[in-house]
């Protein structure tokens, strides 16, 4: 089964609340929460404040991506705000496995991230050990940025490795993803789609809801 992700980085701050019940009613499966903190990445989003006013007006599984450095001290304040899932990137934090732990003591799943420039081979360690791994499709920091095809290769390598050894380890993505490259993406292997501006800045957010849900659903 795959999800649809939407990333309410580009909602409509003012309406967050009818827009994620749209998506919600529309047949989204887990709404991703952009942590960013000014440093790992060049732009400030939002914190645990909000995702815990997400989680009071939906019942959808809340996914957090975090994007900010010294993700051990923030963790626990995302998981007791209502996260489901917490991921961290490979490229700044040194001790992933105790990330690993904190995330999954925590009741959370647990995933990793890689930026576009980081191959894959670099979770040889870690991939028994958490439920997804989340493959940048653009360098993260910002929405409506464009998709960078490449990604694809490595969704291909990782879903080698994850069928060759019978892990139970999803594929996300994340970054430009739209109707217009989402049949490709599916067919590389991908488990669980993350859109933000496709989805939030559509003329009509449920229709573009059901048309990607549509297309993730085939085959
Ligand atoms: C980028 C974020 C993404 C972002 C995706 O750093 O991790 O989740 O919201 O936005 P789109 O789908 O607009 O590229
Ligand atoms: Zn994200």
């Amino acid at each position: 089964m795959r999800s649809l992700c939407p990333s309410i980085l580009a909602a409509d701050f003012l309406n967050l609340g009818d827009e994620i019940k749209l998506v919600e009613n529309a047949g989204a499966d887990i709404i991703h929460c952009d942590i960013m903190d000014g440093h790992f990445v060049p732009n400030i989003s939002y914190g645990s404040e909000i995702v815990a006013a997400v989680n009071r007006i939906t019942d959808l599984p809340l996914d957090v991506h975090l994007m900010i450095n010294n993700s051990e001290l923030f963790i626990d304040k995302f998981a007791d705000a209502g996260a489901d899932m917490i991921s961290v990137h490979f490229e700044n934090n040194y001790h992933l496995n105790r990330l690993i732990n904190q995330i999954k003591s925590c009741n959370c799943r647990a995933g990793v991230v890689l930026n576009p420039a980081t191959p894959v081979i670099m979770l040889s360690e870690v991939l028994d050990l958490i439920d997804y791994v989340l493959i940048m499709s653009v360098n993260p920091g910002f929405g409506g940025q464009k998709f960078i095809p490449e990604s694809l290769n490595k969704v291909k390598d990782l879903r080698k490795i994850i069928d060759e050894n019978n892990l139970n380890v999803k594929i996300q993505i994340d970054g430009g993803i739209g109707l217009e490259n989402l049949k490709q993406v599916r067919d590389s292997g991908v488990d669980m789609f993350v859109a933000g501006a496709s989805i939030f800045k559509a003329q009509n957010i449920e229709q573009a809801v059901c048309e990607m849900k549509k297309i993730i659903s085939e085959n």
